[in-house]
């Protein structure tokens, strides 16, 4: 079992989006078995708080439902239990560094590295274009699965 953390800053927006979108892709190749997904932000801000509405809304128009989960905060732990954790920006890498007191097994990298025009996932708190984080998190998200086998 392979083991993914999705990581934004408040744990509402990208990352659960991108642990169930993710996790779904996986589930409809028939590859659900392989991996263990979940998310955390690095911030604990949202901490307890339900996926934000329209966040929740984007994902219940691919049909999936996301009612269950409800934000954390990243801890150093995670680092040992997880074989892989992605970043949404640059920014996150930063701070998720400083919470694991670095990378010295190379398991922290962007979402969006391998694509053709790497970048961060622009937040849609701020952005408020759910639809374009959502196209940039499935870019990502079917790249990773790719490499992943
Ligand atoms: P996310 O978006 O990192 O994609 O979950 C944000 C959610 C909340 C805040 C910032 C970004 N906030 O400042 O509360």
């Amino acid at each position: 079992m392979y083991k993914i953390l999705m990581v934004c800053l408040g744990n509402i927006c990208r990352s659960p989006m991108a642990e169930f979108i993710f996790r779904d892709m996986a589930e409809k190749e028939g590859r659900g078995k392989e991996f263990y997904l979940a998310s955390a932000g690095t911030s604990d801000e949202e901490y307890g708080n339900p996926v934000y509405p329209p966040a929740k809304r984007k994902l219940h128009s691919l049909g999936i439902d996301c009612s269950g989960k409800r934000a954390r905060q990243m801890t150093k732990r995670d680092y040992e239990e997880y074989d892989l954790l992605l970043g949404m920006e640059q920014r996150n890498l930063n701070a998720m560094r400083r919470i694991c007191g670095g990378d010295p097994k190379g398991k922290i990298h962007l979402l969006l590295e391998h694509s053709p025009f790497p970048r961060d996932i622009a937040d849609p708190w701020y952005t408020g274009d759910f639809d374009a984080a959502c196209r940039d998190i499935q870019e990502g998200c079917r790249q990773w699965l790719e490499i992943i086998q």
